[in-house]
């Protein structure tokens, strides 16, 4: 018996499984039910008393060296294993990952509002699905405007064959339903997306996104207009832009203007982002005309007030010099990744 444990012994020692196959066969070749081990143990019983004394003692290690060669050996080859099959270096560090980025149309929206609220203005919505009356007839639009040809506009035929509903054109809708629904004074800044029946080209798109502002209060003036865009323009692209009004028409505002900045890129040089103007035009603003107040059950005499509105797009491309439109909804990850904020 002795032998046969000294030759086991070095065979196990010496043995080195090249596989998990070769590693299986050592354990049912020695510890199996049927194994060497198992046949040393029955030949063990057949022995005299003297030798029991000698071998009980032999036997039982020789079996605990086998048992833990063996969880020795497969414990190496399970570590092994693994490294090799994913042919991975467990010790190099990690693959960063993607975070997600701000969609730039909603960075500079979210810079806008921010401005506003420090001024004092909150935020209001409104559906995108509007009537005749919030999106034209309150805001002084005549019956017979361009504007409400469809040309520009996307009615919606309802069953009845109406066509009262449309997609809104603007947010200056938004305008209406607030003044109908509270009671001054009001001070508000409205993003949304608003909708218009143009062929989608670099300069032109079916939806794009507007903010909106009203403020109308006892004795409010065309000064406060001016200031608080001013400050607006000052915040948004710096110290140092220069604004400039140009009379305009709006149904709704009366007087009604639209503001030009120097140009961001140029700073008032030339370029052809301004086609070599030196300014760009970024808004339309006036005095709330007095007809759309009293649409709204506003009291004329007593208040004014005065709205701008501006396409978030066109602010977004001077900030960012992005010369197509429809970049914006074309979701394509090499172009979004580059607005990359810690804002998550
Ligand atoms: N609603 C106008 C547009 O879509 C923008 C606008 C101009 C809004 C003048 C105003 C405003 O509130 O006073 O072109």
């Amino acid at each position: 018996m002795q032998e046969k444990i000294d030759q086991y012994t070095a065979d196990i020692q010496a043995f080195s499984p090249a596989n998990a196959d070769e590693l299986e066969a050592f354990r049912i070749k020695y510890l199996g039910t049927k194994g060497l081990i198992k046949d040393l143990f029955e030949e063990f019983k057949t022995v005299g008393p003297e030798e029991k004394r000698v071998f009980g003692k032999v036997l039982n290690q020789f079996k605990q060296t086998a048992e833990a060669k063996y969880a020795e050996l497969k414990e190496g080859l399970d570590s092994g294993a693994k490294t090799q099959d994913l042919g991975l270096d467990l010790t190099l560090p990690g693959d960063g990952f993607e975070v997600g980025s701000r969609h730039p149309l909603s960075l500079v929206r979210n810079e806008i509002i921010d401005i506003f609220k420090r001024l004092g203005f909150v935020v209001a919505e409104g559906p995108e699905i509007e009537d005749d009356w919030h999106n034209f007839s309150a805001l002084n639009f005549p019956q017979e405007h361009p504007a409400r040809d469809m040309q520009d506009t996307f009615f919606i035929r309802k069953g009845d064959g109406s066509d009262d509903i449309a997609l809104r054109t603007h947010t200056s809708s938004v305008q209406v339903r607030m003044m109908e629904n509270g009671r001054p004074p009001f001070r508000a800044i409205m993003p949304g997306r608003v909708y218009r029946n143009e062929a989608i080209s670099a300069r032109a798109h079916c939806f794009f996104h507007q903010v909106e502002g009203l403020y109308v209060d006892e004795n409010v003036s065309f000064a406060d207009l001016k200031q608080t865009l001013f400050h607006f323009v000052q915040e948004l692209y710096g110290e140092g832009t220069k604004v400039r009004f140009r009379p305009s028409y709006f149904p709704f505002t009366e007087p009604s203007a639209e503001m030009d900045i120097s140009c961001t890129i140029c700073k008032g040089d030339g370029c052809n982002m301004c086609k070599y103007t030196g300014w760009v035009e970024i808004l339309g603003c006036g005095m709330v005309d007095p007809n759309v107040l009293e649409n709204c059950g506003i009291d004329s005499k007593k208040y004014t007030g005065f709205a701008f509105g501006m396409g978030i797009e066109r602010i977004t491309n001077l900030k960012y010099v992005i010369r197509d439109l429809r970049l914006f909804s074309e979701n394509d990850v090499r172009f979004l990744k580059q607005f990359q904020t810690d804002i998550i």
